[in-house]
Parts: structure tokens; C-alpha cells; sequence
């Protein structure tokens, strides 16, 4: 950790976090001994080793799998408490928070239990952390549309606690259109709509959501790279991206830090925000990820503090509240 880090890490907003994806291994165990649940690793040094990944989906099979410890609002409220508290140790000042509920209805939690569970945490979190916050349900990209649309009906009694949607899970064969129905409906809820694209589909991806599912941000859109018109159109309509550049690399969305298009898309006049998508996962919390692109990709203060700036300018947060966060 540098001086400057450890001093006085730059005040941020995370908006591409996955609840799901924060559960370090400590507190899986301890959740799984809570709940009687058995895991197939027989420490927290085994379950460590597991966290080599081939890609996204070898990821996602390990992320589903450990789900199976969470199965209390108690637990939730756990899980989001700790995010919240190394979050704000790395400076994040505001976190929009996303949720899988079809995993977890799947294995018999209700959607309740999930979103009152996180939100115990959250109701409190200005208070015990310093962090104002935001839940964006999530669709799983990899189940029907009717699926989502069944989730989203499930989420009306706790609309009060939501703020958007966004989509997930194994992007390649599942394109964004296939949702269209759901994010009408999200829309004419007044929910706000981001949608993952771009990671591993392919640019066409991002602009299907663009157009398809009126989304006001992509989420990592790394891909968008490849395709200069698009590129061209993003920075256009000030469309922020929130990339995730540790994630790239254990996801080998990239071959290495190094190679992480960052600079470039940041060149380009993209409005490129940096973000930890599954931290206990990907080896590292949103200011390790700020750390790693100044030591390896040379960002300097200015473009450091661009992406701060970012983060609370792509946010959800309101225009007064964004200023007091800010
Ligand atoms: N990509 C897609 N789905 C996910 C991810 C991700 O990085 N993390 C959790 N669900
Ligand atoms: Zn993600």
C-alpha cells in the first residue's frame, strides 16, 4: 500500500459491485458453521486455491456455489456490513450495490428475506460507515425472460428499497435484446437500468443494450475497444462505463493488467469508471483496483482523480446529495 493510498485514499463511488461476490472466505465459513452447511473445501486456505478461473463462467460456478452459506436476513445484513466497512476503509463514499435474487430464490431464500437482509445494513450504513448506498436487482442473463419478469414481480413489495436493475451472469450466447419485455417494465417502474455487456459478448452487446434496453450505463463495456464507431458514440452521449480492471485480469477478459485498455478508452474521452465487481474473488476492494492501475498502468493524479469524479458523476445519487457525497 503507498503512503499516499494509506493516508488518504481518494473518495469515491463503487457502482459495479456484486453483494455476492464480497464473501471472503472467513465469513463463508462461518456462515456455512451458522447455518450447518457443508462446503466441499476443508479450510479458508483450500477455498483460496479454488480462486483460479479459466473465465467468466468457471467463476460464476464457484460464485453460485458458495451462495449455498447465505440463507438468513441475518446473514445478508452480514455480508453487506462487511462490504461496507473495507469499502469505506479504501475510500468509497457511495456504493450502488448489486443482487442476484434468482440465485437465492432458487435454493429456497425468498426475495424478503434478501433485500431486508441487505438492507438492515444499508438503512444504517451512513451512520456506521460513512457510505450513502443504492440496490440495483440484478436478471440473470442465463435464465428466460420470463424468469425476470416473475423477479421482478417478486421485488414489487420492496420497490421502496430499490433503485435500479442491471443484468449478470455468463454473458456469450445471451444478448441483451432477450430482455427488452423486463426493462420495459423496469422503465415504467421509474427504475433506473444498467446492463453488463461487453465483457466477454461482443461490442454489438452494448449497443443492443444501448438501444434495446435504454441503459444509462454499461457495465465494463471493455470490449467496446474493438469497435471505433462505438467508441465514438459512448463518448458522444457521455455514456460511463464501470470497468472492473482486476476482474479482467483473474476473468482473462485481458492477458494482463499491463495490456488493460484503461489508458486508451480514458484517452478516447470515455467516461471510464473503476470498479471491483467481486472483490473477495478477484483480489481486490475498489481502492486496491485504483492502486493497480496507478502502479501498473501509470495513471497519474489527474487521471485518478477523473475517475473519482466519474464515479460520482455516473452514480444514481440525487444533485445535492451527489455534491455533500462528493
Ligand atoms: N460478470 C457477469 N456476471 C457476474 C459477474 C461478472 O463479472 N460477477 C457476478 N456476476
Ligand atoms: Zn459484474
Amino acid at each position: 500500500m503507498s503512503p499516499y493510498h494509506a493516508l488518504m485514499p481518494l473518495p469515491k463511488a463503487e457502482l459495479h459491485l456484486h453483494i455476492e461476490g464480497t464473501l471472503e472466505p472467513e465469513l463463508a465459513f462461518e456462515l456455512a458453521a451458522r447455518n450447518g452447511v457443508a462446503l466441499r473445501y476443508p479450510d479458508t486456505e483450500a477455498l483460496r486455491q479454488a480462486y483460479r478461473f479459466a473465465d467468466l463462467q468457471s467463476f460464476l460456478n464457484l460464485y453460485y456455489e458458495l451462495m449455498a452459506v447465505l440463507r438468513t436476513e441475518r446473514d445478508f445484513e452480514d455480508l453487506a456490513n462487511a462490504y461496507l466497512a473495507r469499502a469505506a476503509a479504501q475510500g468509497v463514499r457511495h456504493a450502488e450495490i448489486f443482487f442476484d435474487p434468482q440465485a437465492h430464490i432458487a435454493r429456497g431464500v425468498s426475495m424478503g428475506t434478501v433485500v431486508e437482509g441487505l438492507w438492515r445494513a444499508l438503512e444504517k450504513s451512513r451512520q456506521n460507515h460513512g457510505v450513502s448506498t443504492r440496490l440495483i436487482l440484478c436478471f440473470l442473463r442465463d435464465e428466460s425472460a420470463d424468469s425476470a419478469l416473475t423477479t421482478l414481480e417478486a421485488a414489487r413489495p420492496h420497490l421502496d428499497r430499490i433503485t435500479g436493475i442491471g443484468l449478470d451472469s455468463a454473458e456469450a450466447g445471451h444478448p441483451p435484446a432477450k430482455f427488452r419485455e423486463v426493462y420495459r417494465a423496469a422503465a415504467d417502474l421509474g427504475l433506473h437500468r444498467v446492463a453488463h455487456a461487453g465483457e466477454e459478448g461482443p461490442p454489438a452487446y452494448i449497443t443492443e443494450a444501448l438501444d434495446v434496453l435504454g441503459v444509462e450505463r454499461i457495465d465494463h463495456g471493455l470490449r467496446c475497444a474493438e469497435d471505433p464507431a462505438l467508441v465514438e458514440r459512448l463518448v458522444r452521449d457521455r455514456v460511463p462505463l464501470t470497468l472492473c480492471p482486476l476482474s479482467n485480469v483473474r476473468l482473462r477478459a485481458v492477458d494482463s493488467l499491463a495490456d488493460h485498455p484503461l489508458p486508451a478508452l480514458l484517452d478516447a474521452g470515455l467516461m471510464c469508471t473503476v470498479n471491483s465487481d467481486d472483490p473477495a474473488y478477484f483480489g481486490g476492494y475498489a481502492g486496491d483496483n485504483f492502486d493497480a492501475v496507478r502502479d501498473t498502468l501509470g495513471l497519474g493524479e489527474d487521471r485518478l482523480r477523473e475517475l473519482a469524479r466519474n464515479s460520482f458523476l455516473a452514480s444514481f445519487l440525487e444533485d445535492d446529495e451527489e455534491l455533500r457525497a462528493a
